[in-house]
């Protein structure tokens, strides 16, 4: 946490600066600024705090290029020129442990025996499974990109990906974990232009106490 405190910065000016860049320029970016991206993405919440997100940090050349076969047009030319990319996953293997911990709590007495059925939930649905991971994870992607933009580096969030394929190239275990993107993390080319924010107008997207009062 360390390195995180002492790089505190305004989180609505980081959200400010954001934005989608699409042309890097191949300059890399160290092991310890990544690491410092992933301790900021690992503060992210999750439901019943379970932290299914993790990541596979890519800087060399031959799985760059193992990741741009996932994918294609501008999305390849990204990965393979962004100083590097971080492969993001939904562990599978966190809504199990989760399982695991509520059944521990039901044999203490620690937990209301209702939560039997959250326990199967958690075991059998497979569409519950991927709902609780996939999104829990996209928090933390998005702390990662945050935390980019106070380092003065540009990212791009794809999942235009074969995913069974990504996991392939980083060696992931494909059934354990669900896709959840790649982020492309470097710095800006020379002349890139950055389109101006585009954004549905705030009135549509709020109401007060009833849906479609203002
Ligand atoms: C989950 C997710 C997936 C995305 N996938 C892609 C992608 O595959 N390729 C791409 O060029 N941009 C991708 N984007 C970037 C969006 O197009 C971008 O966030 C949006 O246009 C808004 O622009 P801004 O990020 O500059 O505010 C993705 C963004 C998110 C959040």
């Amino acid at each position: 946490m360390s390195e995180l405190k002492q790089n505190s910065c305004d989180v609505l000016e980081a959200i400010a600066r954001r934005h989608s860049v699409r042309e890097f320029r191949p300059e890399p970016v160290s092991d310890e600024t990544l690491l410092a991206l992933l301790e900021a993405a690992h503060q992210a919440p999750s439901a019943m705090n379970h932290q299914p997100w993790e990541f596979v940090l890519v800087r060399r050349p031959e799985t760059k290029a193992a990741l741009a076969r996932a994918t294609s047009g501008r999305n390849a030319q990204v990965v393979q020129t962004a100083g590097a990319s971080v492969v993001c996953l939904a562990s599978l293997r966190q809504a199990d442990a989760l399982a695991d911990r509520v059944e521990a709590q039901l044999r203490a007495g620690q937990a209301p025996p209702e939560r039997e059925a959250l326990v199967k939930r958690l075991r059998e649905d497979e569409t519950y499974r991927q709902m609780l991971v996939l999104p829990n994870t996209y928090i933390a992607v998005a702390n990662l990109l945050l935390a980019a933009t106070k380092f003065g580096l540009a990212t791009l969030w794809m999942t235009g990906f074969d995913g069974e394929q990504v996991k392939a190239a980083v060696g992931a275990p494909a059934a354990d974990y669900l896709f959840a993107g790649v982020v492309a993390v470097g710095h800006p080319a020379e002349g890139w232009q950055q389109p101006a924010r585009n954004r549905r107008p705030l009135e549509e997207i709020y109401s007060f106490e009833r849906f479609g009062e203002k």
